[in-house]
């Protein structure tokens, strides 16, 4: 199969905002306990923090993490997560049903992030709780001192702020799931109020407010256009919310999904920009996808799960070869919708729905999604060029007609370089030409190819690196060289320009 791939140096997506490759903490199954906090585990540090983990971590170069939830945050007093670990309450976490020692909160989680190179994305309860538990909980965090909640954290310890920039306003509160589920408008007001106190304490904080839990909810979008109605002017980002899955074994379609995540993010930014209009604002409301994986191995498992366990075996998705390809076209998506989505968050990091698993006592592994996220994190970083895709397509259940070959280019802010990620989803061996203007020469520098002749492969403590990237010989003169099923990065070097 040929196809074609056209960029032009004069077509620019946008500048790449590097939280787009952002991940999640959520204080859920295992995440936390036996993920990223093990005392007694071999590679534990002091804090009880896994080194092993904090290693596959930074491998994937996460400049944000978002906690600590989630669902969980909707019923999170956070003053039972400070001050001395021995005397913070047990609680039982409503929404997963798990009881929560509170043995690493809030303090422990900075410190980790830190040790991890990444920064926090605080979400506040706006479930169960309002406007004065933010505000505290925003002085707590990042005011200096000389005030009630700033000098508990220097007695707790941290003498300086933490200083955290980001802050999510509240989770999925269209959710039926949701501990204290709000209307639209109940919500917009709430998120208004708030946002307004969080500004007056510190008005260069940004925040994000919540769009709907999925694109398939049946108030999807007017949530959105009603949120917005009340906080337009208060807030940075409208998050939004996917997951895909492939229950009933149908590649061809589950393959496609990019395209429903495409249309998904372009109804947001539509349904933003129409509030925009009828606000007269000059202010155009950027993206926040701070929920996006593959997520449907596990939940028969869950259904089954024994209630009120401390760390229980949860959303424990083994991810295949497969996978690992549809997370490759989920990137590819939210790359090219860079002008827009300013910040992603895989969900999640450790253990739950998660590219980094511990199991056993052993050490940390690698799931198969790990790859093409670990590659987008660290390569995709520069400016999302627009790319033309001339190739066949095909049809499948859900997206209409889809081509083959699913693409995103970057270029490097300097122009010495130019990356393309591509996943073939054909079965067969495809060829692409690079038109290029405006670019100079182009070299093939790097090929780099994530294949497995086993769609349903996957990594285990056992095996892990049985589906493991593979760095190739770069494609001579001619077209690159796509195999069957295949996630593939090409950089180019450019020069003569
Ligand atoms: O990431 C798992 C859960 O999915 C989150 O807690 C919730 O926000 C979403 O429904």
């Amino acid at each position: 199969m040929k196809a074609r791939l056209c960029i032009d140096r004069d077509f620019e997506i946008g500048r790449i905002d590097r939280r787009l490759y952002g991940s999640f903490i959520e204080h859920l199954g295992r995440a936390v306990y036996g993920g990223i906090y093990e005392p007694g585990h071999p590679s534990a540090d002091g804090r009880g923090f896994r080194r092993d983990v904090l290693d596959l971590v930074r491998g994937l170069d996460v400049p944000v993490v978002r906690y600590p939830g989630g669902n969980y945050v909707s019923s999170f007093r956070w003053e039972d997560s400070i001050g001395p670990a021995a005397r913070r309450p047990r609680r039982l976490d409503l929404a997963w049903k798990s009881v929560e020692p509170n043995e690493f909160g809030l303090g422990e989680f900075v410190q980790w992030a830190r040790e991890a190179g990444t920064e926090p994305m605080m979400a506040i309860n706006l479930g169960t709780r309002g406007i004065d538990a933010a505000r505290n909980l925003v002085e707590y965090c990042n005011h200096p001192g000389g005030s009630y909640w700033s000098d508990l954290r220097r007695e707790h310890g941290s003498a300086e702020p933490f200083g955290i920039k980001l802050w999510c306003l509240g989770n999925e509160m269209d959710g039926p799931w949701q501990v204290g589920q709000k209307t639209p408008d109940e919500y917009g007001r709430i998120a208004y109020e708030t946002a307004k106190a969080i500004k007056l304490f510190d008005p260069a904080l940004e925040l994000v407010a919540c769009g709907s839990s999925t694109g398939t909810m049946p108030s999807f979008p007017l949530w959105e256009a009603t949120v917005l109605d009340h906080c337009y002017d208060s807030v940075d980002y409208l998050s939004l919310h996917q997951y895909y899955g492939n229950p009933d074994d149908d590649l061809p379609t589950f393959l496609a999904v990019s395209r429903g995540m495409d249309r998904f993010i372009e109804s947001v930014a539509a349904t933003c920009d129409h509030v925009k209009a009828k606000k007269r604002s000059r202010k155009e409301m950027k993206l926040s996808f701070d929920e996006w994986n593959v997520w449907f191995h596990s939940r028969e498992a869950d259904t089954k799960a024994e209630p009120w366990q401390v760390g229980p075996r949860l959303l424990e998705d083994v991810y295949t070869f497969e996978d690992a390809l549809v997370v490759g076209c989920m990137l590819n998506s939210l790359i090219r919708h860079a002008d827009r989505v300013s910040i992603a968050c895989l969900a999640q990091l450790v253990n739950v729905i998660a590219p980094i698993m511990t199991d056993n006592g052993g050490p940390a592994w690698r799931q198969t999604i790990y790859w093409p996220f670990a590659y987008a994190s660290k390569r995709g970083r520069g400016l999302s060029m627009d790319l033309r895709i001339a190739c066949p397509v095909y049809d499948n259940k859900a997206y209409g007609d889809v081509p083959y070959l699913d693409a995103s280019a970057v270029l490097a802010e300097d122009g010495s370089s130019l990356v393309l990620f591509c996943v073939n989803r054909a079965d067969e061996t495809m060829e692409v030409d690079l038109v290029a203007a405006g670019l100079g020469d182009l070299r093939m520098a790097e090929k780099v190819e994530l294949r497995n002749e086993d769609l349903k492969a996957v990594n285990s403590s056992a095996e892990p690196e049985k589906v493991s990237p593979r760095v190739l010989a770069p494609d001579k003169a001619g077209p690159a060289v796509l195999a069957p099923y295949s996630w593939t990065m090409l950089a180019y070097s450019l020069t003569g320009r």
